[in-house]
């Protein structure tokens, strides 16, 4: 069930850690999910985030020794989504770019501009600085999936008490090119979750 309310979406938003496990959301919708995330927002649109989709009983016994203490999340969701950052995502520019003009969304001159300056950029940056930069990206397409899973109806939880070593190579990723960011855990609700409270903007938030 669709829901298009902005405010109940994102301030209705609790983290859920108990699903009904037998809900299963379908590939279909999974992909209807996972393309409206994927419209967030990436430094010059690199789009560093990959995800695996761990839905089976077979995937969800190979991600159990590392979710830590978050088992129930892992027994009971829809699917848990273990999000990426992609070291090497410079390697898809061109294909994004030549998107982007093949689509009549940017002049061919701008694309060979962009090109030049970020695939060198990107190419020479250090560990440590893309590790920061697929974080970001990849966080942001986080949130946007944790509110896109409200709107279909579907509630999350954010889970970083996981156990990085070991995991890509766990899905047969290569763990020097894809760095762990974050599990999702996706499904109905079955429980309310807990009330949280946020400190003021006055603590928060300075205006200069
Ligand atoms: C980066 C990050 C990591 C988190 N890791 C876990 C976790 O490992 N296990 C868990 O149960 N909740 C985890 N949470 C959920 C937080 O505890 C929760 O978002 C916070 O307490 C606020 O509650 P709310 O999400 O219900 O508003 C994590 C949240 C974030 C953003």
């Amino acid at each position: 069930m669709n829901n298009n309310d902005f405010n109940d979406v994102v301030l209705g938003r609790n983290s859920i850690r108990r699903y009904d496990a037998t809900v299963k959301i379908s590939k279909e919708e999974m992909d209807t999910i996972l393309t409206k995330a994927t419209k967030a927002p990436s430094a010059v649109n690199l789009q560093p985030w990959r995800m695996v989709v761990v839905s089976s009983e077979e995937g969800k016994n190979r991600l159990r020794p590392f979710v830590g203490s978050n088992v129930l999340q892992n027994d009971t969701s829809s699917a848990m989504i273990v999000i990426f950052g992609d070291l090497k995502c410079y390697e898809y520019a061109e294909e994004i770019y030549n998107e982007a003009v093949a689509s009549g969304k940017m002049p061919e001159e701008v694309k060979e501009k962009q090109l030049s300056f970020i695939v060198p950029m990107y190419q020479g940056m250090s560990t440590s600085k893309m590790k920061d930069t697929v974080n970001i990206d990849a966080s942001l397409m986080a949130m946007q999936l944790m509110l896109i899973a409200r709107s279909h109806g579907y509630d999350t939880n954010a889970i970083g008490g996981y156990k990085k070593e070991g995991l890509a190579e766990a899905f047969e990723l290569d763990a020097s090119r894809y760095l762990p960011v974050l599990i999702i855990s996706i499904g109905k609700a079955d429980e309310a979750g807990y009330e949280s409270v946020r400190l003021s903007t006055d603590t928060v938030v300075k205006y200069v």
